[in-house]
């Protein structure tokens, strides 16, 4: 569990704003009381909420990345949900290297550039995974090592960054009916549903996020599973952090 966390007058950035999950984030937020919304998008958007500011935002574009925190005067949640689903069930290079770029190092590169606003604001971190970052999915051989590979990160900076109050959470969603699912017939969430399921469980602490009728049955084996015991264990050999930062 990490320290509980409410939305109620807090400044948040999502990455990815237009459309998807990205987009119910933005309006959960809003509907939960959020002062200030931060809409990263590719392309230029407008909204009619005077709470949103659009940022202009690929987050594979260091210099995006760098005048967007330029930009945010103060952070309290970061939302990493830009993400992109290529199939490649070969590990070619140049699809690997995609996922790679947006789902590993593009969340990373917007978590390291914001991390002195959360460290200020005691803030928050909810990184939009998979659950095919725990069981590699068939097909999609790239994208479920990059969703791994930023499970591995997420934990990494948890342990990291608890001493200095901020929380990362990871979202280990099963399908949601989006754009990137369109193909898949299977049974699927809303969008919706799963903002108000992220919000809900980052509210109650929750550190691994089951946001749907696919994953959530996990959550409790998940909690109590050898992959959290050896994280807690791994945790406990972080220095204690430096006061004085
Ligand atoms: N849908 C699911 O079943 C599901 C399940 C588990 C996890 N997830 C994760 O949830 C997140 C959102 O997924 P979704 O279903 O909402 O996908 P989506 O509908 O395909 O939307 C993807 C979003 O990411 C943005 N994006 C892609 N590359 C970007 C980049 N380089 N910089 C900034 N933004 C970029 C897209 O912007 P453009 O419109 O400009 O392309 C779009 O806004 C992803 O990380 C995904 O892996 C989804």
């Amino acid at each position: 569990m990490s320290a509980a966390m409410t939305l109620e007058d807090k400044a948040v950035l999502v990455t990815g704003a237009n459309r998807g999950i990205g987009k119910a984030l933005v309006e959960e937020a809003l509907a939960r009381g959020a002062k200030r919304v931060h809409a990263g998008t590719r392309q230029a958007m407008a909204h009619p909420d005077p709470r949103v500011t659009p940022l202009v935002l690929d987050v594979t574009d260091p210099d995006q990345v760098q005048a967007a925190a330029s930009r945010v005067e103060s952070l309290d949640v970061l939302i990493n949900n830009a993400g992109v689903m290529l199939p490649d069930d070969s590990l070619d290079p140049a699809v690997h290297e995609r996922h790679l770029a947006v789902n590993l190092y593009g969340s990373n590169a917007m978590t390291q550039a914001f991390l002195p606003a959360l460290i200020d604001s005691r803030g928050t971190v909810i990184n939009l995974l998979s659950c095919v970052a725990l069981a590699p999915l068939p097909m999609f051989t790239s994208y479920s090592a990059s969703k791994a590979a930023a499970f591995s990160l997420t934990k990494t900076l948890r342990a990291a960054h608890a001493a200095r109050g901020v929380g990362f959470h990871a979202v280990l969603a099963g399908p949601i009916d989006t754009d990137m699912t369109r193909e898949l017939d299977i049974p699927k969430t809303s969008p919706a549903a799963a903002a108000r399921a992220i919000f809900g469980a980052v509210d109650n602490g929750i550190e691994d996020i089951f946001p749907d009728p696919a994953t959530a049955p996990l959550a409790e084996a998940w909690a109590a599973g050898p992959d959290k015991i050896l994280e807690r264990q791994f945790a406990r050999l972080v220095p204690a952090a430096d006061p004085a930062i």
